[in-house]
């Protein structure tokens, strides 16, 4: 049969293809460490999965409302306050299946054929792709790495071109972990209201930052709230990856366009995870604390082991579970190929080191990898032996 243009069109997400061949090395007896996919290894807290299983036993397995139940919807708007000082009413809130699907609710609500939506990169992999679905016009932001990936307003002022409709902003950044500063929010912010433009803010590493500045929402500054969706989840922050619960918080008529779309695409989230992810909501702040803390011992370990390894340039993250390594200091080659490009040193780890990373190209870049250390002490430790030895003999 023949695939519609948007299908051809549409470049598989990276991540995932270094999981599935992650996956298939293991099956066969391999014993692979893995930098690759962005997920913790925690198991999602207990009191959460019994929420869950309560959820079960008390009959909650039918359609609930498309935007979620009122006792999610609650558990987000009180969320949204406590985490980040932001008031909204239910009808202002929606959730969905996982933040992916939660941004893609957001770009088909407001992108129209052939608009142009800035993305600062290096970016998530998703963000092109689901603009193109939208029918829009990706448009990549580079920022500087001399200035460690933050967004200036020059770089959106340097990309600007008039068919701009739109921004998505990711703060702390994946995959570099870069957080917006809050000294560039304010004229970030004017210049999304001089070219009235609306924002996608995917906050979901809000909660992993390791320095002293909070990962600022633009929602909060003056004249923003009206023209951002804030799209953020719990599979990050409590281990909830499975579950496949994101959600979004916006001006009134946005979210119920999305609600409209989701209602026509693939209703409620699960019901049953939507249990599970209002009793994370609700939870005092510990859980979360408690594996960022986690996050952080694990983020010094991997910086001290990868700066031991010459060629590689470790940024430093503010935020997020990811180093961005950056590759051009490497002088070996693989296969004939320089190890200084992302996919051949990607290739390169796995075959010879039996370590996977991502390669930088779905980020927008061949000139970096990047590394997960949402991964054990143990594994961390072993991985980065790893590839310092094949790297001092091969670099
Ligand atoms: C920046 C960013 N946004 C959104 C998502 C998607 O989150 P979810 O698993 O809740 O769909 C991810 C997951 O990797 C991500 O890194």
């Amino acid at each position: 049969m023949d695939l519609s243009a948007r299908a051809r069109q549409l470049a598989p997400s990276p991540t995932l293809a270094i999981d599935r061949e992650l996956k298939r090395l293991v099956a066969q007896g391999e014993d692979v460490v893995s930098f690759g996919i962005g997920e913790p290894d925690f198991e999602t807290p207990s009191f959460i999965a019994e929420a869950g299983i309560e959820a079960i036993r008390g009959g909650a397995t039918r359609y609930t409302a498309v935007e979620g139940t009122p006792r999610l919807r609650a558990a987000i708007v009180a969320y949204l306050e406590r985490a980040e000082g932001l008031r909204y009413d239910p009808d202002e809130v929606m959730a969905s299946a996982g933040a992916k699907q939660a941004l893609y609710n957001a770009l088909l609500a407001l992108v129209n054929p052939g608009d142009a939506v800035l993305i600062p990169a290096p970016y998530w992999v998703s963000y092109p792709e689901q603009v193109r679905l939208a029918g829009g016009v990706p448009v990549t932001v580079p920022t500087d790495p001399a200035g460690g990936y933050h967004l200036s307003v020059d770089d959106l002022r340097r990309a600007y071109r008039p068919d701009v409709r739109g921004l998505i902003i990711n703060s702390p950044n994946n995959p570099t972990g870069a957080v917006l500063r809050a000294a560039d929010t304010r004229a970030i912010s004017d210049f999304c209201q001089r070219h009235d433009l609306f924002v996608i803010a995917d906050e979901i590493y809000q909660r992993l930052t390791y320095g002293s500045e909070p990962s600022p929402s633009l929602a909060s500054l003056p004249g923003m709230r009206e023209r951002t969706v804030i799209v953020n989840g719990v599979s990050k922050s409590y281990a909830m990856t499975g579950w496949r619960i994101g959600f979004a918080a916006g001006p009134p008529e946005v979210v119920a366009a999305m609600g409209r779309i989701q209602g026509q695409t693939t209703s409620n989230p699960s019901s049953v995870s939507q249990a599970a992810a209002a009793a994370a909501l609700r939870s005092d702040d510990r859980t979360v604390e408690a594996m960022r803390l986690r996050f952080a011992a694990r983020r010094a370990l991997m910086l001290e082991g990868l700066g031991r390894i010459p060629g590689l340039h470790a940024v430093w993250p503010e935020g997020a579970f990811y180093v961005w390594v950056e590759v051009g200091g490497l002088s070996g080659q693989y296969d004939g190929r320089p190890l200084s490009d992302g996919d051949v040193l990607a290739r390169f780890l796995l075959d010879k080191a039996q370590v996977a990373v991502v390669p930088g190209s779905g980020f927008g870049t061949r000139a970096a990898v990047r590394l997960s250390f949402a991964q054990s002490e143990e594994r961390i430790e072993e991985g980065l032996a790893r590839m310092s030895k094949v790297l001092q003999t091969s670099a």
